[in-house]
């Protein structure tokens, strides 16, 4: 069983800053920092930090090229990782402030991966194989299509969560993981409580596998008869970008690893504990080593 994770890659342009900034203002940041991102390529570094066997799919630019040697450093296969002729890798402003941050996208050649791209390399997976994939990357429909008729086992992090999921086919999907903001929009709940977001995730979409993670109120698996609720470590966050990214890489390893889900929400969450502890995106995901 391989996993395909056909997924975003930015430069993460990151600005601590003494408060958000609002509207109509202008403000020094306290610091700046240049981080390799993307909540796909985020999450193929958390897969193979933990252990597992991935494949990178997707699309830089000519500026690009360092994310095919940081990749290929933690054994993720880049065969199918292509330079763009026509655009720049995406990139991400992120505004960090007392442990949050804000993210503004732009994204580059994440938005030119077509059904030429996923037609040949959906070519080499199959059924059992899994797809991972976030909503930063463009040809989203068709991929999770095709995925879907070669009866390949879709995992949908529904982040950013846009009205653009909602034209997607998601019966194709077997396992959403969110986070509350994601869940309440794709729930349509109208509760900001992540225990009722839940239960309105598993009233809208019986039969999925769902996870959904709510920081320090710890994250919550239902699938079938099986739900429970898994508790946040308790830590002081310095910054939380790539917290979510290392929970999805770090729970979907574990489950290929043979783990119960029990057990690879648990990993999951204190995977996701070291990373808000660090500054930056997937040089702050902790290896299996770290975390044992
Ligand atoms: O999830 C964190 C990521 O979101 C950042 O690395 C940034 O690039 C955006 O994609």
């Amino acid at each position: 069983m391989k996993v395909l994770n056909f997924g975003s890659l930015n430069i993460d342009h990151v600005y601590n800053m003494p408060h958000f900034t609002e509207p109509k203002e202008t403000q020094s940041s306290l610091s700046y920092m240049r981080n390799l991102g993307g909540k796909g390529l985020n999450q193929s570094i958390a897969l193979a930090k933990a252990g597992a066997e991935t494949y990178h799919a997707g699309r830089i630019g000519a500026d690009g090229e360092v994310f095919r040697t940081y990749l290929e450093s933690y054994g993720v296969h880049t065969d199918w990782l292509e330079t763009s002729e026509h655009s720049v890798t995406g990139h991400a402003i992120i505004e960090t402030c007392e442990g949050e941050n804000r993210i503004i996208l732009y994204g580059g050649a994440n938005q030119e991966i077509g059904k030429e791209l996923i037609d040949r390399v959906l070519e080499h997976f199959g059924a059992g194989d899994v797809l991972l994939v976030q909503n930063e990357i463009s040809g989203m429909a068709y991929l999770l299509n095709k995925a879907h008729s070669k009866d390949m086992k879709i995992v949908f992090n529904t982040a950013p969560m846009n009205e653009k999921v909602f034209s997607y086919p998601l019966e194709c999907v077997d396992t959403f993981i969110v986070n509350e903001v994601e869940g309440r929009a794709l729930a349509e709940s109208d509760s900001d409580d992540p225990s009722m977001i839940i239960e309105d995730l598993r009233r809208k979409y019986p039969g999925k596998e769902l996870i959904l993670t709510a920081g320090t109120d710890g994250a919550w698996y239902s699938s079938g008869e099986e739900f429970f609720h898994q508790d946040a470590f308790p830590v002081i966050a310095v910054d939380t970008t790539a917290a979510g990214d290392t929970f999805t890489g770090y729970f979907l390893a574990m489950k290929l690893l043979g783990k119960t889900p029990q057990e690879a929400m648990a990993m999951a969450a204190r995977a996701s504990s070291m990373t808000v502890q660090k500054a930056g995106a997937a040089q702050s995901i902790p290896s299996l080593e770290e975390l044992l």
